[in-house]
C-alpha cells in the first residue's frame, strides 16, 4: 500500500466504483430470484464482477485512499490491515461464485446453489464496505477534532 494522499479525482473514482459495484450486485441478484435466466448468462455477470472487485481492490491498495486515512489517523492501522485482508479472500470468493461444479438430479440446482453462495459473498462484501467508510469517516472526522 502506497502512503500517497488520495487526491479529489481518484476519492471520487472509488466512490463512482462502489456506486456501480451496488448496481452491479442488484443486477445480478435480481437476475437469481427471477429464475429465467441461463447459467450462461448468470456466470458473465458473475465474471463480470469478479472484474470489478479486482480493479476496484486495486486502486484502493494502491492509492492514497487507505494511505491518507492512516496520515490522519494512524491509530486506525490495525483496523485499516484487517480491512485490507479482506481484499484477496473476497476476490477468491468471487471467481469461486462462477465456478459452479456440475451438480446431479438429487443435488441443489444450480441456480439455487448460485444464489445460496451470492448472498452470503454481498453481505459480507456490504459489511467489508461499510468497515471501509466507518474507517475513512472516523479518519476525517479525527483529523478535524485534532485540527480544532
Ligand atoms: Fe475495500
Ligand atoms: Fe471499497
Amino acid at each position: 500500500m502506497s502512503s500517497a494522499i488520495c487526491d479529489e479525482t481518484e476519492f471520487r473514482e472509488i466512490l463512482d466504483q462502489h456506486r456501480a459495484l451496488r448496481e452491479l450486485l442488484e443486477r445480478i441478484g435480481a437476475m437469481l430470484r427471477q429464475r429465467t435466466a441461463s447459467i450462461d448468462q448468470v456466470a458473465e455477470l458473475l465474471g463480470q464482477l469478479g472484474d470489478t472487485l479486482i480493479k476496484h481492490f486495486t486502486l484502493e491498495e494502491a492509492g492514497g485512499y487507505y494511505g491518507d486515512a492512516l496520515l490522519r489517523a494512524p491509530q486506525l492501522l490495525s483496523r485499516a490491515n484487517d480491512l485490507l485482508a479482506q481484499h484477496p479472500k473476497m476476490a477468491r470468493k468471487a471467481q469461486r461464485l462462477v465456478e459452479i461444479a456440475p451438480l446431479g438430479a438429487a443435488a441443489r440446482s444450480w441456480r439455487d446453489e448460485t444464489q445460496m453462495r451470492f448472498d452470503a459473498f454481498v453481505r459480507e462484501l456490504l459489511d467489508h464496505e461499510r468497515g471501509e467508510d466507518c474507517l475513512i469517516q472516523e479518519a476525517y472526522s479525527r483529523d478535524v477534532e485534532a485540527s480544532d
